[in-house]
């Protein structure tokens, strides 16, 4: 797929000049930057993510620490099985049923967003939802096919009303996936959102701040990439450009582990 096929699929418009047909690459380059109202900024292009312009690494500031619980020693199905049998936060009382997570148990990228909402609570999938659309979509943009990479959440179970999860849920809810990174060992994590991303990496920076840069999963040195969680991007579309950049970085980053 080239670039532009792939910015369609994010739903990402490119104005290119009136009377031209598709240009090479630098010419629409040109023909986004040098446009004042155009909606999208498009300015990077794969090659510009070098050495260079690579952020540098931000130290994790608290403790990840591997969990001494129980879970350490489970398989995927035994962690499974834990996981949908789970009563260790209130949350239980209102779900539907655990979304576990699903996946490429070998995948080289992980995706973990926030938790599951009323249609993953539903269906007992992460991100099947709108949200879950724009997500695809995103990840065909780098080639990803959904089934190619495993999602998660922060937590397993819905919050009522989708409120922000709680510092006691993420506590019981940290070992599952903990473990379910140990057992996978993917090559880059993105966290979609300022919740995932502020309880992975236990830092409260703003999301605005954390995007664009490489993070690292301490326990076990796997670079992170923040980037905007889709619900958000289908409220501000205008976002769009940023959340590629990101991903550009997350798969560079990605290859050069590989
Ligand atoms: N939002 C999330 O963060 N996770 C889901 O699974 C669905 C929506």
């Amino acid at each position: 797929m080239d670039k532009l096929a792939c910015l369609d699929a994010m739903g990402i418009d490119v104005w290119v000049r009136r009377g031209t047909d598709r240009q090479p690459e630098s010419a629409v380059e040109e023909s986004v930057t040098d446009e004042p109202f155009i909606e999208e900024i498009i300015d990077t292009p794969d090659q510009a993510i070098t050495q260079e312009t690579l952020p540098v690494e931000m130290p994790v500031v608290a403790n990840i620490e591997q969990t001494t619980d129980e879970v350490w020693n489970d398989d995927w199905e035994n962690l499974e099985k834990r996981v949908s049998a789970c009563i260790k936060c209130d949350l239980h009382t209102s779900r539907t049923q655990t979304v576990f997570g699903v996946g490429n148990k070998k995948a080289d990228w992980l995706i973990i967003g926030e938790a599951p909402g009323a249609e993953e609570d539903r269906q007992g999938e992460p991100f099947v939802g709108r949200a879950g659309q724009l997500l695809n979509a995103m990840l065909l943009a780098v080639g990803l096919q959904r089934e190619q990479v495993f999602i998660a959440n922060i937590l397993k179970c819905r919050p009522p009303n989708n409120r922000d999860p709680r510092p006691e849920e993420v506590a019981c809810c940290e070992p599952y996936l903990q473990r379910q990174i140990e057992l996978i060992q993917p090559k880059i994590i993105l966290c979609v959102g300022r919740i995932a991303a502020q309880n992975l990496l236990k830092v409260d920076t703003p999301i605005g701040k954390m995007r664009g840069r490489r993070y690292s999963y301490k326990p076990l040195n796997i670079p992170v990439v923040v980037t905007y969680h889709p619900a958000y991007l289908l409220r501000s579309p205008t976002q769009k450009g940023k959340s590629w950049e990101d991903l550009l970085l997350a798969r560079s980053l990605m290859e050069e582990a590989s």
